[in-house]
């Protein structure tokens, strides 16, 4: 695939920042469609180290709220300052997605890549604690690490090679997501699909110099990406 805006930042400051599957190019292939028109208010949910917010705001003109619980905003904050973006582009903020600090109606659109698995598994999560923070007309933008095939019965070897079966719990496939947007009142699915990016995403990660990286690296080098996939989720607030 090409990614011309992923290639708009230095490839050791992405690998220095990502959290997993090379965060850019899934945010870059999840925009795919100009679905946010410049200016928007977006909220970048679970947005790590920034790099994705970074993206956001300056490849794509979003005015962009950065919010994550494990991140430092004043790390994050000196990060999107050495790219030269400033806070009247990207407000980095200490957030628990189950409980937002934000008005309701305030955001034209939700962006999460790599997270959404954290929290959004909850059936009541979206209607109840995300929902109400976006516009009418919204859309909540996902790409959310899955499963080819729901497999927890009979987790295959390569998988159990990196990860415990409590932390592949928080992977599904797209049947299992679908039925919890499709019970969610108020909002409309107006895309699901696998998204292309995946092994080149994952093939970024695991070349990553931390011990996060090197213990998906086994798992990887196993066949786990002949179940895993990315499951790319278009929804409209109605
Ligand atoms: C795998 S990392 C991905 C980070 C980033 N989006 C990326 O792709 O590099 C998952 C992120 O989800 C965030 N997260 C997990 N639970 C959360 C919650 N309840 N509220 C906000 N963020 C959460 C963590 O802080 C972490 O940064």
């Amino acid at each position: 695939m090409e990614f011309p805006k992923t290639n708009h930042f230095d490839k050791n400051l992405v690998r220095a920042k990502i959290m997993g599957p090379n965060t850019l190019k899934l945010t870059e292939e999840l925009l795919e469609g100009e679905l946010i028109a410049p200016g928007s208010i977006v909220l970048d949910l679970g947005s790590g180290c920034g790099i994705s917010s970074a993206m956001l705001a300056r490849e794509y003109g979003l005015v962009t709220y950065a919010a994550d619980l494990w991140s430092d905003p004043s790390q994050n904050m000196r990060f999107l300052e050495s790219l030269g973006l400033t806070n009247r582009q990207v407000v980095p903020i200490k957030a628990d997605a189950n409980v937002l600090p934000f008005a309701h109606g305030f955001f034209d659109a939700v962006v999460s890549v790599d997270s959404y698995n954290y929290f959004g598994r909850e059936p009541k999560y979206l209607e109840y604690k995300l929902l109400p923070y976006l516009k009418r007309g919204g859309r909540i933008l996902l790409a959310i690490p899955g499963m080819v095939r729901d497999c927890h019965d009979d987790l295959p070897a390569c998988l159990l090679a990196s990860w415990t079966p409590e932390q592949l719990d928080y992977m599904h496939d797209m049947a299992w997501w679908r039925a919890i947007f499709e019970q969610t009142p108020g909002v409309e699915v107006t895309d699901m699909r696998e998204m292309s990016c995946t092994q080149e995403a994952w093939a970024d990660w695991v070349e990553c110099d931390n011990d996060y990286a090197r213990g998906d690296r086994v798992a990887v080098k196993a066949g786990a990406l002949d179940y895993l996939n990315t499951i790319k989720v278009v929804l409209r607030k109605s």
